[in-house]
């Protein structure tokens, strides 16, 4: 296998990113958090855009990077909830939103621990789950996630690759143990269809059957 990170970079660097975008990271910076790599945000819109999902939940809003370029694919009548601990990062983001042009009445933040947020959300309601929270939850997110998906739903894990963490099996880590468990989890899952993509730090995806 020859080494593809001039390949990941060429495609990271692709990603054309405009002055909303911009400004969501420069807070994002400001606020301490993470955001999606430019990648990845381009890879969410093509999702949303070819998913036609009308119920988007994306678990972990940051300052607003990933929601934006969800957002931007989704059909202008959807609805998007996120969900995220952080009021200031709530507030970053909803600003985003509004930078964005997205009309508030699309868009609910809902502050609080995602394990104590998405067992309120109801059953197959929602057609695409995009998780970037903490990382020792995603393996109960996705639990969840696949609660909530709609037959043909999506669901988004970011950062399943965790820095190449995951690639060598000598890693005891446990973000490392986390993710192999994770993957496994999801490809044995017979009500879905799985893949990894090494976009950004990783994208793990899952089609509900
Ligand atoms: C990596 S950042 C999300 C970045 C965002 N997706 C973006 O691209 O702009 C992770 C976010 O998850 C939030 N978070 C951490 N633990 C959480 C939890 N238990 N439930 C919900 N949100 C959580 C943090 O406050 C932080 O804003």
């Amino acid at each position: 296998m020859t080494d593809k990170s001039a390949s990941w970079s060429y495609a990271e660097g692709l990603a054309a990113e405009d002055t909303v975008v911009a400004r969501a990271r420069e807070r994002s910076l400001e606020l301490g958090v993470a955001p999606v790599s430019p990648g990845v945000g381009a890879v969410l819109t093509v999702l949303a855009a070819t998913s036609k999902a009308q119920a988007v939940v994306e678990v972990g809003t940051g300052a607003g990077v990933s929601g934006v370029c969800l957002l931007r694919g989704l059909p202008g009548r959807s609805t998007f909830t996120t969900i995220d601990t952080d009021v200031e990062h709530l507030k970053a983001a909803r600003q985003a939103f509004t930078e964005a042009g997205v009309p508030s009445s699309r868009v609910r933040t809902i502050p609080g621990r995602a394990h104590a947020v998405l067992p309120r959300l109801n059953d197959s309601s929602y057609d695409l789950v995009f998780i970037d929270a903490d990382k020792a939850g995603t393996l109960v997110y996705a639990d969840e996630a696949v609660r909530l998906l709609r037959p043909g739903g999506l669901l988004v894990i970011n950062d399943a690759l965790d820095h190449d963490g995951v690639t060598n099996p000598v890693h005891r880590e446990p973000a490392a143990v986390r993710l192999r468990a994770l993957h496994r989890r999801m490809l044995e899952d017979e009500r879905l269809a799985t893949a990894l993509v090494p976009t950004g730090e990783g994208l793990l995806l899952s089609s509900r059957r």
